[in-house]
């Protein structure tokens, strides 16, 4: 059977949610822009997020069991791609976006001032699915804000309105 071509337009006509996930080593806050994220229950209040293996932030998840998932805001588009396009490795990414941090409720994690939603998640599974790892979190309290968010559709950044 001959398939057919999978273009990279008809993946990215699934609208994306621009999120930050924020993870915590010791001192170390770090964010990493994700857009293949969503909620897979109500009750429990799950969500996942799918993450390279490869990525700085990935074994530190695995490791420290929880992380924040922040909705960003239509204007803080250049936050995505600071976050999307440097590591934590070797990048102080809170100190280059210039975005403000504000103590979380719930996990050690700090949230982000100024975005559509701050979500706190508790890792309670993770698979391997294709070339990604996909973190399932329990979401363990989440606040929104008036903002709209910051969405991505077949690669440009738009917002939307409820
Ligand atoms: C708009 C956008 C969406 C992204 N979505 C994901 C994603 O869902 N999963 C992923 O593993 N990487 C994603 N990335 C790539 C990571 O954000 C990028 O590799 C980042 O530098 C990794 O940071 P870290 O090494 O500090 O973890 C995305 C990048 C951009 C710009």
């Amino acid at each position: 059977m001959v398939l057919p071509d999978v273009s990279w337009d008809s993946l990215t006509s699934l609208v994306w949610p621009v999120v930050l996930v924020g993870v915590k080593e010791g001192e170390k806050h770090n964010l990493m822009t994700a857009a293949w994220v969503s909620q897979v229950s109500a009750k429990p209040a799950l969500v996942m997020v799918s993450i390279a293996p490869g990525r700085y932030t990935h074994d530190i998840l695995l490791k420290s069991g929880e992380f924040v998932l922040t909705v960003l805001s239509a204007g803080q588009g250049e936050a995505c791609d600071i976050c999307g396009s440097r590591s934590g490795r070797d990048t102080d990414k809170v100190a280059a976006s210039g975005l403000k941090t504000l103590p979380a409720a719930v996990v050690g994690v700090p949230l982000i001032e100024g975005a559509s939603a701050n979500l706190e998640c508790r890792l309670v599974d993770h698979f391997t699915a294709g070339d990604h790892t996909v973190f399932v979190g329990e979401v363990v309290a989440g606040t929104a804000t008036e903002e709209s968010p910051l969405v991505i559709y077949r690669r440009r950044k738009g917002t939307v309105t409820a």
